[in-house]
C-alpha cells in the first residue's frame, strides 16, 4: 500500500545544513523507494513523502526526532494509487521567490503560514512545486534539485 504524508515544521538550521541534509535524505529515500519534495523557506519546512506505508512511517519517525527543526505538525496522510514523483529520492525547493510565488497561487495574499492551508491546498502547492521542479531540472537549476 502506498501512502502520502505531508508535514510542516519550524526550521532550526542554516542554509548549508539544509543542503547537506537534503543530499543525505535524497540518497536514503532513493535506497528505500521513498520519494518527496522538501520546501525550505526561511523559517518553515514543508515536506511531502510518498512510498510504501511502512517506509514512509519509518522515514517520518526519524525526521520527527531531528533537532534541525521543531514543532513538527502532520497535515495530511492518505493512501495513493501511484507515486507523484517517481524520479526523485528528494527534491529540494529553497528558492524563496519561487516558494512565495507558488504560495500566492494557492493561498492568495495571506501570510506565508502553512497552518493556514487545508490538505487540498497543501496538495495543490506541492503539485505546482513538483511540476516546477521537473521543468527546472531539465533546464537550469534556479531551483535546487537534490537527486541521489
Ligand atoms: C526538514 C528535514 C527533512 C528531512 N527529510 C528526510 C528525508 O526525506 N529522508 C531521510 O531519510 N531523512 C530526512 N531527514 C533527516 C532525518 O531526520 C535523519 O537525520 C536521517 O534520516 C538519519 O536518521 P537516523 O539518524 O535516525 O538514522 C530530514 C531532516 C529534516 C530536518
Amino acid at each position: 500500500m502506498l501512502n502520502r504524508l505531508v508535514y510542516y515544521s519550524v526550521r532550526a538550521c542554516d542554509d548549508g545544513e539544509v543542503i547537506r541534509l537534503a543530499a543525505r535524505a535524497a540518497a536514503r529515500n532513493e535506497s528505500l523507494g521513498v520519494t518527496g519534495l522538501l520546501i525550505a523557506d526561511r523559517t518553515v519546512f514543508m515536506q511531502i513523502l510518498e512510498g510504501p506505508r511502512a517506509l514512509v512511517s519509518q522515514v517520518f519517525a526519524s525526521i520527527a526526532r531531528d533537532g534541525r527543526h521543531t514543532d513538527v505538525i502532520v497535515a495530511d496522510v492518505s493512501e495513493i494509487e501511484a507515486l507523484s514523483y517517481p524520479k526523485w529520492g528528494l527534491a529540494l525547493l529553497n528558492d524563496r521567490e519561487k516558494i512565495h510565488a507558488i504560495w500566492r497561487r494557492v493561498g492568495g495574499d495571506r501570510l506565508w503560514e502553512p497552518r493556514l492551508l487545508n490538505a487540498v491546498q497543501l496538495r495543490a502547492l506541492f503539485r505546482i512545486a513538483m511540476a516546477d521542479a521537473q521543468r527546472v531540472a531539465r533546464d537550469a537549476p534556479a531551483l535546487q534539485v537534490v537527486m541521489a
